[in-house]
């Protein structure tokens, strides 16, 4: 018996970061809608806990315990005290959300393989443990879990849902190379030195866009704190977002640490046309639409009821 989950990436439409804490972590306001790009993470019993993983950037995503799917089935495992074979399983990951772009593909890997083990297993965690143990995996694991629409605070681990009233169209532009979130983190650091940062907190503008469902309202109140930490570390960033911007995209921002660039249309087709000449432009490497929000990780098993989660 097998047992697959599907779990989107995600944008963070408001990324605000305050001062660095002692912990080295960083109070956030983070608002993530879950988009329509999905990794699927598929459980099998096995003799020993093994990952692979397939698709177009599958060579670079580590396949030894510190991915975070690995690491989400031990931390069940320990949890409900299973060992040797009852908690042997080969994760197999389908991947289609872009590796170390800022659009949560680690964490939705973690999300998607606790959310699988603990239907194979049948070990009926409570929504407040898978959550706990999300947390415990990553700031943004619990929001794969979840998806939607919700606002981070903490780290970003701490969610409430939030209230959309339609559907907004996303173009998201993949770069050559990828960024690392710790790194971009320091270089916020850096240039923040000096600096009084205010604490994180929520636009009221963008809460407000989201449950009204307006593109227009939304573009105008998008935000990201770590953009200029990006491009400081990837200057070539700006040459994308100034394309996608030329295009007739509403809104240009950078998703969460980069270096993925998402651009917001008013509807489908102007996403399509932003994605054409996105592609025309030669300043990425490839491009994605998307809308959201979507739901969160969902069992997705043939035969199996579809189980999607939310909070
Ligand atoms: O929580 P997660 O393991 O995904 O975080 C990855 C890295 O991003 C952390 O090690 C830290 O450097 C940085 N981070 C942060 N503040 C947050 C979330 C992440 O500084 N709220």
């Amino acid at each position: 018996m097998s047992v697959t989950v599907r779990v989107p990436a995600k944008v963070n439409v408001q990324l605000a970061v305050g001062a660095a804490r002692p912990d080295g972590f960083h109070d956030l306001a983070n608002v993530f809608l879950a988009v329509g790009l999905h990794d699927e993470v598929t459980v099998t019993p096995a003799d020993e806990l093994r990952v692979t993983c397939a698709g177009p950037d599958a060579g670079q995503v580590p396949l030894d315990r510190t991915n975070l799917a690995a690491r989400a089935a031990l931390a069940l495992a320990q949890r409900h005290g299973l060992a040797g074979p009852e908690a042997a399983v080969h994760i197999h990951i389908a991947k289609d959300i872009p590796v170390a772009g800022g659009m949560a593909g680690g964490s939705a890997d973690g999300a998607g393989a606790l959310l699988a083990c603990d239907t194979l297993w049948g070990t009926r965690a409570s929504r407040e443990e898978l959550l706990d143990i999300c947390a415990e995996l990553g700031s943004d694991v619990p929001f794969s879990l979840v998806g939607g629409a919700a606002l981070g605070t903490g780290r970003g681990e701490r969610l409430r849902t939030l209230d959309v009233g339609g559907t907004f169209h996303w173009v998201f532009a993949m770069a050559g190379r990828g960024l690392s979130t710790p790194a971009v983190f320091r270089e916020f650091d850096r240039l923040a030195q000096g600096l009084d940062v205010p604490e994180p907190v929520a636009s009221q503008e963008l809460l407000d866009a989201l449950a009204k469902g307006d593109p227009d309202a939304l573009a105008a109140a998008v935000s990201n704190d770590l953009q200029p930490a990006a491009l400081s570390l990837f200057p070539e960033l700006a040459d994308t977002l100034a394309a996608g911007r030329a295009a007739g995209a509403l809104a240009a921002l950078v998703s969460g640490s980069g270096p993925t660039t998402a651009f917001l249309a008013r509807e489908a087709e102007s996403a399509a046309e932003v994605a054409g000449a996105l592609r025309a432009s030669d300043t990425c490497r490839t491009v994605r639409t998307a809308s959201g929000p979507v739901p969160g990780a969902t069992v997705v098993t043939p035969g199996a009821a579809t189980v999607p989660t939310g909070l």
